[in-house]
């Protein structure tokens, strides 16, 4: 076999077999992100503006609190979920207009906190390590950015300012809300 097409079916089985990790362990338990809530929270909310409306508008976190608050938006919300939401606003709207997708949906808008760390922290050690620290904005960005163990990971400035905020306000999660496997940190971390 000539070794390109060799190497397309090693990447391809390789793909395929992640999608198929990340199917058969199941997220359920992660805190919604900041895609999750914007299109919940446009779902309900019969007088706000369409979303390609909100997603080329740029916005502060208060603008944005207040945006959605004036429209009667946020009720129903933890106060983690609002502060996931405008944060991830805040640092990921506008999207440039050249880079607008034709449907919306938590794959097409940029990714939330919650899609990150599923995707990132789960590739050298399960989730549970990321998810049961309390720490401060600085100091998560600190991990992700100074760490040795952690700043050869791929990621945009948006990425990891995302992420950071999303840890930052949704993170310890109550060790009984994760599977009887993930409640208990591998040994080492
Ligand atoms: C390239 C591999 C790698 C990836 C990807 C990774 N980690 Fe880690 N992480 C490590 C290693 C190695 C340690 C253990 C360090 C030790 O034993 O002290 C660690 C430890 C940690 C710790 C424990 C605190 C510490 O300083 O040791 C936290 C919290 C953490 N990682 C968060 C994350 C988050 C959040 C992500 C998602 C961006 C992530 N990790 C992705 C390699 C990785």
């Amino acid at each position: 076999m000539k070794s390109a097409r060799k190497k397309l079916i090693i990447t391809i089985i390789i793909v395929l077999a992640v999608i198929g990790v990340l199917f058969a362990q199941g997220y359920d338990f992660m805190p919604k992100g900041g895609s999750d809530i914007l299109l919940e929270v446009l779902d309900k909310c019969k007088n706000c503006d369409d979303i390609k409306n909100i997603v080329t508008t740029k916005r502060t976190q208060d603008e944005w609190k207040k945006y959605f608050s004036d429209k009667g938006a946020l009720s129903g919300l933890s106060d983690k979920e609002v502060t996931t939401l405008v944060n991830y606003l805040a640092i990921n709207m506008p999207i440039p207009q050249n880079k607008l997708p034709r449907r919306y949906n938590v794959n097409t808008l940029p990714p939330s906190g919650r899609l990150i760390a599923e995707e990132r922290c789960t590739l050298c050690h399960p989730i549970n390590v990321a998810m049961l620290e309390r720490r401060t904005y600085v100091a998560w960005y600190n991990l992700l950015v100074h760490s040795g163990d952690h700043n050869i990971i791929e990621h945009t400035e948006q990425e990891w300012d995302t992420l950071a905020h999303y840890l930052t306000a949704n993170a310890p999660i109550p060790k009984e809300s994760l599977p009887p496997e993930l409640r208990e940190l591998p040994p080492s971390y």
